[in-house]
């Protein structure tokens, strides 16, 4: 609370209606409009892309200077100095762990990476082309049924339980998806491995081969589920706070952020960037395809590019290129003819004067599409790895609502329908 109010004056209102404002440690004041459903009004605000739906501790982003900061921490420090699960860590209990906080997380991660063998027969109903992102709703809505000991949402012991549960089995439930989806033998867990190289082992490995994971497509795979770790209050994490603002076990909480996931706006763009690479097809293709991008009455759109918060830069973006070009120089694949067509649309994008006016630079999934697509990650499977790498967001923002004061969301509406009317008999309509 800061000593500053807002002051509301309508028309048609006797009284001013004085309105606190509120200020965190980061990132503008906000005015808390909370009192006025007292005095029977509500404020429209379609997108909340003015309003700020909750308190939080875990993340802070100022999308106009390209700021993405972790409990305090910029992304491009913990990309640098940090693991993913170390920044799980952060994410869940708000510091980063010493050597040996490190060890032991790792160990409780480690230990909880198989998944109930029934889970396998719940799979097997699924048809064999069906969409990663579609079992993944499913399979992960379904945990609750089986690990029904820890559900308990009061009880913060079952909470962190929950939490390690799913950080843990996510990559497993990831690979097993693409398993089915390529119907191949599904591959457990290997403990001695890092949670990076295991994914990479049990997406590509099989009973009778089990390649080498290359330490560079490791680190980048590890890089990749860090920078998608969390992202303050974006639409699939709402999803998961409202879902769980009503008291509901935190396995279909989860499954509903995945839901919300999925779409081409959110988390569903690095697939779409990949499809569009595909439909552009070849260079000579680009303008055209430029020229609708920037045509009001076409609803394509340069997916990959722009970002809802995001007007600057996102630094995300940065040091995903960073690691792109490692890998494609790892693969020996800075000539395939898509990651041309790639690195040509990044070019114009930067300098045109539509994308520079608008503030399109490349997003998050413009690299980490090309990263993923040169690793041999089917386009299927991308929007799956995003949703295994932002579980721990997910997560951390339910158990911070959970372990504060909360209310049920319920957002009211301006409501445009016909006004009350009779109705009428079958035969009189
Ligand atoms: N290509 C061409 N024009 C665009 C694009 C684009 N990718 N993005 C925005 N614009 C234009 C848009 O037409 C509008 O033009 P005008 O002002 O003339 O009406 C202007 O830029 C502002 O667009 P907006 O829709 O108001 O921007 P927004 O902040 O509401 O939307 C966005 C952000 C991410 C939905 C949008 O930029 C987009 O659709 N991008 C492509 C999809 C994509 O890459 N999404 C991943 C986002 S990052 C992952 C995540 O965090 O989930």
């Amino acid at each position: 609370m800061t000593d500053k109010k807002a002051v509301l004056n309508i028309d048609g209102f006797d009284t001013e209606i004085d309105l606190p404002v509120l200020s965190g440690t980061l990132g503008q004041d906000v005015i808390d409009v909370s009192s006025l459903t007292a005095n029977n009004i509500f404020t429209f605000d379609p997108g909340f892309t003015s309003t700020a739906s909750c308190e939080s501790k875990i993340t802070f982003i100022d999308g106009a200077k390209g700021v993405l900061l972790h409990r305090g921490y910029p992304i491009e420090e913990l990309a640098e100095k940090a693991s993913y699960l170390e920044t799980c860590y952060l994410l869940l209990n708000g510091e980063l762990p010493d050597a040996a906080q490190k060890a032991e997380f790792e160990s409780i991660i480690t230990s909880h990476t198989m998944v109930n063998r029934s889970i396998e027969q719940f799979l097997a109903g699924f048809r064999h082309d069906a969409h990663p992102m579609a079992i993944m709703c499913g399979v992960v809505g379904a945990m609750s049924s089986f690990y029904h000991d820890s559900i308990d949402i009061n009880d913060p012991t079952h909470r962190m339980i929950t939490a390690h549960r799913l950080i843990a089995k996510m990559p497993t439930l990831a690979a097993m998806c693409y398993k089915h989806y390529v119907g191949q033998p599904y591959m457990y867990p290997k403990n001695d491995m890092n949670y990076a190289e295991n994914f990479l082992h049990m997406m590509f490995g099989t009973p009778c081969d089990m390649p080498k994971v290359s330490p560079v497509l490791a680190n980048a795979m590890d890089l990749l589920f860090l920078l998608h770790a969390d992202h303050e209050q974006n639409a699939s994490t709402s999803t998961v706070r409202l879902a769980g603002s009503s008291g509901a076990n935190p396995f279909s909480c989860i499954a509903a952020g995945i839901a919300a996931l999925w779409g081409p706006s959110h988390g569903g763009a690095n697939q779409a960037v990949l499809e569009m690479l595909n439909e552009i097809g070849d260079e000579k293709h680009i303008d055209k395809f430029i020229k609708r991008a920037k045509d009001k009455d076409d609803s394509f759109r340069l997916m990959g590019f722009g970002h809802r918060v995001y007007k600057n830069f996102d630094p995300r973006a940065r040091v995903m290129k960073k690691a792109c070009d490692d890998v494609l120089a790892e693969l020996g694949l800075e000539d395939d003819p898509l990651l041309r067509i790639a690195t040509r649309l990044e070019q114009i994008a930067l300098e045109d004067d539509y994308f520079v006016s608008k503030k399109l630079y490349p997003n998050v999934d413009f690299y980490s599409g090309i990263i993923m697509k040169a690793i041999g990650i089917p386009t299927e499977m991308f929007t799956v790895i995003f949703a295994t790498g932002r579980t721990v967001g997910w997560v951390a923002h339910w158990n911070e609502m959970i372990s504060n004061p909360y209310k049920i969301g319920r957002p009211r509406q301006l409501y445009t329908g016909p006004s009350q009317r009779s109705v009428q008999a079958m035969d009189e309509r």
